[in-house]
């Protein structure tokens, strides 16, 4: 791969064939996005189209590294800059090594969580400029977002008692955070939904399993369409 991470990635220069899609899964703690991050896959080998499933911050070796920096719960406080810096340095390691080479190869790209995290949790729940994000996005992935986001939207008290009942001990440093924490961060995920509808997809994630199952495929049947897949 010769291009470099802050290079233009658009269908309309690559030919929506020639390259793969790139999905990503966004949401509260709770929403239940790595369980259907994995129906989305299922989907996606059901119809013979090859993906990779990945996760930021995150998703190589060295972007893991980033991961473990950003989340644990140390003696060093990180400031929010810092915080925000970190997960686009991890960000730019995943695209570069990971996310880019796959779509340039055809694959579609499954991926639990990308700059709208940024903007949720670091704009929405730490207060970080979103000019500021807007200019750390444009040059770490320039012209490269997803293609199709789904947003698993449920009340904050729903998702914390749902976190909260899988893990006995709080692991992480967001998952430290307060409620009203989280509550701005998904005020500023349905913002995000509000602004981009086209490319956001609502899925009201405090329905049962099944029936958030039932928006995600058909949002990702319209996607396939779209495609002409
Ligand atoms: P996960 O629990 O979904 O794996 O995500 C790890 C945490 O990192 C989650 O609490 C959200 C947070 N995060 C941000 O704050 N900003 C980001 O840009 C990303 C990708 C994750």
């Amino acid at each position: 791969m010769t291009e470099s991470p802050g290079a233009a990635h658009s269908p309309a220069q690559d030919g929506p064939r020639n390259r793969g899609l790139f999905i990503t899964l966004e949401g509260i703690e709770g929403a239940g996005k790595s369980t259907i991050a994995r129906r989305v896959c299922e989907w996606l080998a059901g119809r013979s189209i090859r993906a990779t499933l990945t996760r930021e911050p995150g998703g190589t070796p060295l972007a893991e590294r980033v991961r473990q920096i950003v989340l644990e719960r140390g003696e060093e406080p990180l400031s929010p800059v810092t915080e925000t810096l970190l997960m686009f340095a991890a960000r730019g390691i995943h695209i570069g090594s990971l996310i880019r080479p796959a779509l340039a190869r055809g694959e579609w790209i499954v991926c639990d969580r990308f700059t709208d995290a940024t903007r949720a949790y670091q704009g929405g729940g730490r207060g970080i400029d979103p000019a500021w994000i807007e200019s750390l996005a444009a040059q770490v992935h320039g012209d490269l977002q997803p293609d199709c986001t789904l947003l698993l939207d449920l009340p904050v008290p729903m998702g914390l008692a749902r976190a909260r009942s899988r893990k006995a001990a709080v692991t992480d440093r967001f998952e430290a955070e307060a409620q009203a924490f989280f509550e701005r961060v998904r005020a500023a995920y349905l913002e995000l939904a509000q602004r981009e509808p086209q490319r956001i997809h609502l899925i009201d994630a405090s329905r049962p399993l099944e029936a958030v199952e039932r928006q995600v495929i058909a949002a990702l049947e319209r996607l396939a369409q779209g495609e002409g897949r």
